[in-house]
């Protein structure tokens, strides 16, 4: 990723995603590295693993255009879970990078790379005024005092900041709450849960389980934390 560029922030009304309006907009020349576009509403919002991310007004939900870093996903993770608490919401990281309170999901994020411009698309998506889902939380409910705009421009700084940083790895170690956890991880349809305790995340951020067979290296799969060890 490139050094500190300007963040320029693109403002929409309603789209289908802001993944996809990224896309169109990259694509046609308006849009490149340090653009951001930011969406009141999204109609057709995506999550992880082809799920919906409902995506009502009030939310916060927007993609980041960025230059490719071996470790976006620790980088992404890193700069939400980062300026959730610069302005004091104590949200944990779960692996990969899903931000929760109280063990519900507060945000989340999706990377897509757009391989023909040599570009990432990153997605946050933060439910600011409303849970959508029983398994989620708002940051109205959990007392959190930050605007949307003040919310995007200070993600975008983070993105920026930490894809220049030294030992990234060692921080998002320091920062998971995943590590010496019990955990299922679900790798999707036809795959066993690879079930153990999370003893630490490799180079490229891929979690590694010890279970009773031995250790397995999960690069991506539902995490989910079973109790604390
Ligand atoms: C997840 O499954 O946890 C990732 C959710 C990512 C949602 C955001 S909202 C902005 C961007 N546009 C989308 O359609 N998805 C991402």
């Amino acid at each position: 990723m490139a050094p500190s560029v300007a963040l320029v922030i693109h403002r929409c009304a309603s789209v289908s995603s802001t993944q996809d309006e990224a896309r169109r907009w990259v694509e046609a020349g308006v849009a490149r590295a340090g653009h951001v576009i930011v969406a009141d509403e999204q109609t057709e919002g995506r999550g992880r693993h082809g799920r919906v991310w409902l995506s009502p007004r009030g939310g916060l939900y927007a993609t980041y255009v960025v230059s490719p870093h071996p470790q976006i996903a620790v980088v992404a993770g890193m700069a939400v879970h980062r300026s959730l608490h610069q302005f004091g919401v104590p949200a944990a990281l779960k692996w990969p990078n899903d931000l929760l309170i109280e063990g519900r999901k507060l945000a989340g994020i999706l990377i897509e790379s757009l391989e023909t411009e040599k570009l990432v698309l990153v997605g946050v998506g933060v439910n600011l005024e409303e849970a959508p889902l029983e398994t989620a939380i708002s940051l109205r409910a959990a007392d959190g005092n930050v605007g949307r705009g003040e919310l995007v421009a200070t993600i975008g700084r983070g993105l920026q900041f930490l894809a220049t940083e030294e030992d990234l790895l060692s921080k998002y170690r320091a920062t998971l709450s995943t590590l010496g956890r019990a955990v299922r991880v679900d790798l999707g349809e036809n795959r066993p849960p690879v079930e153990g305790k999370a003893i630490d995340v490799d180079p490229a951020g891929q979690l590694i389980v010890r279970t009773i067979d031995g250790d397995h290296v999960v690069s991506a799969g539902d995490c989910i934390h079973l109790r604390a060890l």
